[in-house]
Parts: structure tokens; C-alpha cells; sequence
């Protein structure tokens, strides 16, 4: 039987994943958006683009959320993206109370759905979409260490000269200008990093300068697109994840996943390496850290505490 991919946003994102979903053939797709109008034109548009890209499934926009039922897997974008000058915490109350409400409405027409939180701030909002959703840890998850690591993956390849696809690393922590880039795990077709730019003779400092452009990745695509924020590679991002989960590949991806006790955290959710499966997330991966990343994982942690008791106050 098909699968059923419902994406709640219906935007710049929203719109990217419906169409990915559709060209990779996951499944028939759902757009669900406020605004009226919008979600049933995507769906209309990207339905004729069938004529030519030949995709068996079907793709229908909504402003009834009931439409959610029984979905395999939803991927939530709801909510008002960065502008420039501001920083993804800027978004908190507002989007909390729309991704609270998406939480209680997955609690009634999807509980058993694998959903993936892209919002933000990323961390906080997935959080929230567990606590009202009361969707099994495995089955809530959010999407942004896929992302930063393909963006650190970008600049290292472009800097280094080889193929984006040789490069393996992820980045640990919260989806915020602090998060942590696994430098000692970061390894080129199996040659660890370090090794490789000491062979190449390339200096520290302008690999420092990559891990800062990876941070700031986010922003530097806000400050240039003046409207909004990135939408392909979180999409992309997204989908992978997505993927692995309907067709049972475990995967080994960085996602915002619940902390039990990992990495000596509880009751939080942050990036960190995961297996994604048809149980959706099946292992939690620790990994030994250096002094400096856990201190760097300190910060990370620190921001994304504050922004949860922020948004609780906010929601209770
Ligand atoms: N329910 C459903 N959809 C909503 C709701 C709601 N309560 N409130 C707003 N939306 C819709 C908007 O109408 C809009 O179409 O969410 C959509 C968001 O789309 P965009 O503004 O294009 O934003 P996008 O780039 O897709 O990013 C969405 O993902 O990466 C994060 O920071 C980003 O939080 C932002 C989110």
C-alpha cells in the first residue's frame, strides 16, 4: 500500500518537500497550510508536473487539518521563518503556539506517525511537539544536523578539492550558532581530517574559518535572500530522513533526538548521531568527546535549556 506524507506548511519548505516526496515516489502527499488557497494551488501545480515527471502518486492541499489522518509520516514546517537580523530564537513564541497546537492535532489523527520537526528554534519546537503530541521518542525527531553537516560538508569539499560524497562528519548539539562541528570525527574517504590537511599542508585557521561559515550557514542564506530563509537543503535534509525511516535503511544521521541520559543529558532534545529505521529512531550513538567539545557541547546545551523553560512559561 502506499504511504501517506502529510507536510504541515505548506511554504517555501513545505512546497520543496512535496515535491521531492513526489519525484522520489515516498508516497501520496498532503500540503496542509492556514493560508487559504496556497497549499490546493502547490497541489494543483505540482499534480500537473506529473504529465511529465510520471509519479504514481498523488498530492492534494488543504486548510483541514483533520487531513493528517493516518499518515505515515509528517513533516512539520508550520510557522514564520528569520528575516534578516533576526536569530532563530527570535521566533519562539510564536511558533511555539502554532507547533503546540500541531502537536495535540497529531495526538488525535496520527499518533502512530513518524514526525519530523523542522521549525524553529529547532530543538525547543521539537520539544514542544513531543510534550503535547505524546508521540514515542523514536517516533519525534527534528531536522537540522542533517543540514549543518551538509553545509560543513559543502565548504570542506570546496576547500579541499574533493568529492562532497567522500566526506563523513556531522555536527553535535543545538541547531544554534553554537552547535558543534565534529572536527576529530570528520573523516575523507576513511582519512581522518586532520591527517588530510596536514598532508595538503592547509592551516588550521582556515578550516576554523569553515566551521564559523557552518555555524553562521543559516544566516548568511537569510542575509542574502533578504525574504526568508534556506528551503532546498532543508528540504533535502528532511526527505533523507524521511526516506530512512519508510524504507527501513539505518541510516546513521545527526538529528535532534530525545536525550535519556546520553551524553550524560535528560529529558532534552538536541542533535546527535542517531539510527533511523522503520522503528524510527532505533540507537541513540554516543561518542567519546575532547575537552574542548564538551565544553563547546556546555554552551550548546545551556542555550537550548533556556529556550525550553522560555517557551514552557510561555505555553502554560
Ligand atoms: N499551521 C499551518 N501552517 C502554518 C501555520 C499554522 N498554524 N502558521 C503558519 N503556517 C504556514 C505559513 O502560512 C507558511 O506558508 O507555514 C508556512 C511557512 O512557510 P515559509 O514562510 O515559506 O517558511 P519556510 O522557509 O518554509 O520555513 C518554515 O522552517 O527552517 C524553518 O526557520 C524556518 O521556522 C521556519 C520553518
Amino acid at each position: 500500500m502506499k504511504k501517506k506524507i502529510t507536510l504541515i506548511g505548506a511554504g517555501n519548505i513545505g512546497g520543496t518537500l512535496a515535491h521531492l516526496s513526489l519525484i522520489k515516489k515516498l508516497g501520496d502527499v498532503v500540503l496542509i497550510d492556514v493560508m487559504k488557497g496556497m497549499p490546493q494551488g502547490k497541489a494543483l501545480d505540482l499534480s500537473q508536473s506529473s504529465a511529465v515527471e510520471g509519479f504514481p502518486c498523488k498530492v492534494e492541499g488543504t486548510n483541514d487539518f483533520s487531513q493528517m489522518k493516518n499518515s505515515d509520516v509528517v513533516i512539520i514546517t508550520a510557522g514564520i521563518p528569520r528575516q534578516p537580523g533576526m536569530s532563530r530564537d527570535d521566533l519562539l513564541e510564536t511558533n511555539g503556539k502554532i507547533i503546540k497546537k500541531i502537536g495535540l492535532d497529531i495526538k488525535k489523527y496520527c499518533p502512530k506517525a513518524f514526525v519530523i520537526c523542522i521549525t524553529n528554534p529547532l530543538d525547543a519546537m521539537v520539544f514542544v511537539l513531543q510534550k503535547y503530541s505524546k508521540l514515542s521518542a523514536a517516533k519525534c525527531v527534528g531536522m537540522a544536523g542533517v543540514l549543518d553537516s551538509s553545509r560543513l560538508k559543502f565548504f570542506l569539499s570546496k576547500e579541499l578539492n574533493v568529492s562532497i560524497n567522500d566526506i563523513q562528519t556531522f555536527v553535535l548539539g543545538g541547531h544554534g550558532d553554537d552547535m558543534v562541528p565534529m572536527v576529530n570525527h570528520t573523516t575523507i574517504g576513511g582519512i581522518p581530517l586532520l591527517d588530510f590537511i596536514k598532508k595538503r599542508k592547509i592551516p588550521m585557521t582556515k578550516i576554523n574559518k569553515i566551521l564559523d561559515r557552518t555555524r553562521m550557514g543559516g544566516g548568511e542564506i537569510v542575509k542574502l535572500l533578504q525574504r526568508g530563509s534556506a528551503f532546498y537543503a532543508p528540504a533535502s535534509s528532511a526527505i533523507q530522513m524521511a526516506e530512512a525511516y519508510l524504507l527501513d535503511q539505518k541510516k546513521l544521521l545527526p538529528c535532534a533526538a530525545y536525550l535519556n541520559g546520553q551524553y550524560g543529558l535528560k529529558n532534552m532534545y538536541m542533535g546527535v548521531p542517531v539510527i533511523i529505521g522503520s522503528k524510527g529512531v532505533e540507537e541513540i550513538i554516543e561518542v567519546p568527546l575532547s575537552t574542548a567539545e564538551k565544553k563547546m557541547l556546555k554552551t550548546s546545551v545551556k542555550s537550548v535549556q533556556s529556550l525550553v523553560s522560555a517557551v514552557n512559561k510561555i505555553l502554560n
